[in-house]
């Protein structure tokens, strides 16, 4: 069976939940999946950012709306998804992207960061994941992108952050550990359902204005990458919508590193 390379990257008729659509990286997939043809829902706390962001989106014609929720609530994060099902008649692509848990140093660590950081990263991902998957079914299959971490394959190096700023924490790298895991046994167990499962882990994509702010920090970590620059933003879209689409349709439990070679090294 020969496929046509346009048709196999083409979004056209799916739709796409992404939690964390409105942020940095998030905001950048939302538009690469709308762009290949998908019709995207942002799930995300901060409703002002979805707001400003549908609006952009809007002006290019691309087929993105939004819902304002809290991941970590399992009621609404259910919600949410069952409604974007029902109201768009099915659901072909989740992408996990939320996070903004706590930092605290290794020294200061309590059980309550660790529970915190836990139930917003790998928690919140299954749980999503479950609910999404229940949906897929009905249409036959889908993909699932976790959004890991170079973090949770390596840890950070302590003289880039030192003097400057909170090293990325333990909790952090946990649970980014544990999604890279997790999307192992979600793409084993979910297989038999045609629901691929796999990761995206980014290395340094440094947020909107701290190369401006932080220039030392900006200066260190790109020292640490091979390639001797941090990721843009738009340097995610390619790898996205090659795992939501058909072009990936043997793929599944992978993970996918997207870091300028840091972790070559
Ligand atoms: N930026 C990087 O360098 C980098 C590197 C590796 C991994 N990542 C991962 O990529 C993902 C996106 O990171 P980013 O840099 O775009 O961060 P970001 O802070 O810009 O985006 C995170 C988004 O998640 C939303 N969010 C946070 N908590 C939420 C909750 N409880 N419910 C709903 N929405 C919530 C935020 O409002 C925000 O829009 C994260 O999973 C992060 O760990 C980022």
């Amino acid at each position: 069976m020969n496929q046509n390379i346009h048709d196999l990257f083409n979004l056209s008729g799916k739709v796409a939940v992404i939690t964390g659509g409105s942020g940095w990286l998030g905001s950048a997939m939302s538009q690469a999946l709308a762009e290949a043809g998908a019709h995207v829902v942002i799930l995300d706390i901060n409703n002002d950012a979805i707001t400003t962001l549908i609006d952009s989106f809007k002006k290019e014609k691309l087929s993105v709306t939004g819902m304002c929720i809290d991941v970590m609530q399992d009621k609404p994060l259910r919600a949410s998804i069952d409604k974007v099902a029902a109201d768009l008649d099915r659901l072909d692509i989740l992408i996990n992207c939320a996070y903004a848990g706590p930092i605290p140093l290794l020294d200061d660590v309590r059980f309550e960061d660790i529970d915190k950081g836990l139930h917003n990263g790998p928690g919140a991902y299954c749980i999503a994941a479950q609910q999404a998957a229940k949906h897929m079914r009905v249409v036959g299959g889908g993909s699932i992108i976790n959004i890991g971490s170079m973090y949770g394959m390596v840890t950070g190096y302590p003289d880039v952050y030192e003097g400057l700023t909170s090293p990325s924490s333990i909790v952090y790298q946990a649970g980014k550990a544990a999604i890279i895991h997790m999307t192992r046994y979600m793409a084993v167990y979910w297989a038999k359902d045609n629901i691929r499962v796999n990761c995206i882990s980014p290395g340094p994509f440094l947020q909107r204005d701290i190369p401006e702010r932080m220039p030392e920090f900006a200066r260190r970590i790109a020292e640490k990458v091979p390639m001797r620059r941090y990721g843009q933003s738009y340097e995610m879209k390619g790898v996205v919508v090659f795992l939501a689409s058909a072009a990936s349709s043997f793929m599944t439990g992978q993970n996918i590193v997207i870091d300028g070679g840091w972790t070559s090294w």
